[in-house]
């Protein structure tokens, strides 16, 4: 495995899985007190463009990880390996992520108001919790990795 893919994995989680803690845990609580959007808002133009950064750093190094695992992809469809199940989770997660960010980003944030600061709070919450999932099946990889129930 090779060390700088992975410290560039760990940064990007870092930034990506942080990023949305303190997202939802320190500034989307306040924001719905005040019923003020521009306080998520005046957060989320700081943090854009470096929570995308990590993401598509995320996923780029993700992949090539799993294909460290994997030569050329090959057994990565094998669901009777716990690896390839943890790395065809992680894929499925982070295709929600992306769905929901968009959605976030193109249908909400553009008018965001009173209005709908709570439709903003449920893209935000549900991709912090896939954002952790990504973190905890990332380290499944070190015990075995996942399998089906
Ligand atoms: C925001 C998205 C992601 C986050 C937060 C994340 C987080 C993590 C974390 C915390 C680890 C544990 C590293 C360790 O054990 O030292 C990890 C490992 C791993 N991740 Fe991700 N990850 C993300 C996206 C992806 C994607 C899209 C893939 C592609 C399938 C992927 C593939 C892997 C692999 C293969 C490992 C195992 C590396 C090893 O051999 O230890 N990750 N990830």
């Amino acid at each position: 495995m090779n060390f700088w893919l992975l410290f560039v994995h760990l940064l990007g989680a870092a930034i990506w899985t942080g990023g949305h803690l303190v997202l939802a845990l320190g500034v989307l609580p306040l924001a719905l007190r005040r019923r003020d959007p521009a306080i998520v808002q005046a957060f989320e133009e700081r943090y854009e463009p470096v929570g995308l950064v990590a993401l598509a750093a995320q996923l780029l190094t993700g992949l090539e990880l799993t294909r460290g695992y994997f030569p050329g992809f090959h057994g990565l469809t094998n669901f009777d390996n716990p690896i390839a199940v943890a790395a065809l989770t992680k894929l499925g997660l982070l295709l929600l992520t992306v769905v929901l960010a968009l959605d976030a980003r193109l249908r909400i944030i553009p008018k965001l108001g009173r209005h709908n600061l709570n439709a903003l709070a449920l893209h935000i919450i549900p991709v912090t919790l896939l954002s952790v999932a990504l973190a905890y099946v990332g380290l499944r990889f070190r015990f075995g990795g996942l399998t089906l129930p």
